[in-house]
């Protein structure tokens, strides 16, 4: 384990800062790769005498720090790991990275059903990391979840994502496409999830590098106005919803209203576009009748 003088470590933190970054993304990195966290940090600033044990030396954590700077590469899929709401999920470029406004859905969540809440059936549709459903399966133990994604790699990761976090047995992972592996549940689903691809085929080529060169293309893309999916996903709700089971979307941030057309013409009822915390119509919510 290389050892290093805290004085020396500061230094180089400061040197490494100053070739640009955020400081979220390296105490990341000094977190999970080289096992210094960021309380570890703040004692080193109050008593910099003595040494500090890395986990990996400072050339190697420089140079990911350095691809991370130059290639816009997510920190996060060099760590392996991120965090999202209390959930420490492990990542790879084989799931999207999840967003911190999509953690406003278990708040949705939370506003319509309450903390306490009795049984209920959940499914969620492309679960990529698996964050939405491991958050909702851990934050309601009396309810039963299913979760889909069409990519086989990623139910591995979402798999290991829940068994990490969680020693209850009231999620499953099922591969296939958006509702089909849910055949055998049709009308039992009280609240349906999707944060599916939206991103329209003309914008996914302006995304940013970090995103456009490094995120699964299959997580990111819906169709040529980017409701492809959504469509989709609204149109067949009715068939596994439960009379007055949720549907809660998340959206592009300007299809609110057009995902709220969708949904009133499929028979939702109680429609609502709810914002996100920068006041983005993100989310599109509504009820089967
Ligand atoms: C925007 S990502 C969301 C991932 C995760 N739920 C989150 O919020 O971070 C969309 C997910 O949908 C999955 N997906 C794409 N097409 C699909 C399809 N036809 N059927 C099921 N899942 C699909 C992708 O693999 C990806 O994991």
């Amino acid at each position: 384990m290389p050892s290093i003088s805290v004085k020396e470590f500061l230094f180089w933190k400061k040197k490494q800062l100053s070739k640009g970054g955020d400081h979220q993304s390296f105490a990341l990195l000094l977190d999970c790769i080289a096992g210094i966290s960021t309380s570890d940090l703040n004692l080193l600033k109050i008593n910099s005498e003595g040494n500090l044990y890395l986990e990996k030396d400072l050339d190697c954590l420089e140079l990911i720090w350095e691809d991370h700077l130059l290639n816009s590469s997510p920190i996060q899929y060099h760590c392996g790991i991120t965090f999202w709401r209390n959930l420490k999920l492990k990542v790879t470029d084989k799931v999207l990275i999840p967003r911190p406004e999509t953690e406003l859905i278990v708040d949705i969540v939370f506003n319509i059903f309450g903390r306490q809440s009795q049984k209920l059936f959940f499914a969620e549709l492309g679960t990529g990391s698996g964050a939405i459903s491991i958050a909702l399966a851990l934050a309601y133990p009396l309810w039963d979840g299913i979760a889909s994604d069409i990519d086989q790699d990623a139910l591995e990761i979402a798999t290991k994502n829940y068994i990490n976090s969680s020693k209850q047995s009231n999620l499953k992972f099922y591969c296939g496409h958006w509702w089909n592996p849910f055949e055998s549940f049709k009308g039992k689903i009280d609240l349906a999830i999707s944060n599916p691809p939206y991103i329209p085929n003309d914008t996914y080529e302006q995304l940013p590098k970090e995103v456009k060169n490094f995120e699964p293309k299959i997580a990111l893309l819906g169709g040529e106005d980017g409701l492809k999916h959504i469509r989709e996903i609204i149109q067949k709700a009715p068939l596994f919803l439960r009379e007055k089971g949720w549907l809660i979307l998340e959206n592009h941030f300007d299809q609110g209203e057009k995902v709220k057309k969708l949904l009133i013409k499929n028979k939702f009822k109680s429609v609502e576009i709810v914002n996100d915390l920068s006041g983005v119509g993100r989310f599109t919510i509504g009820r089967y009748k």
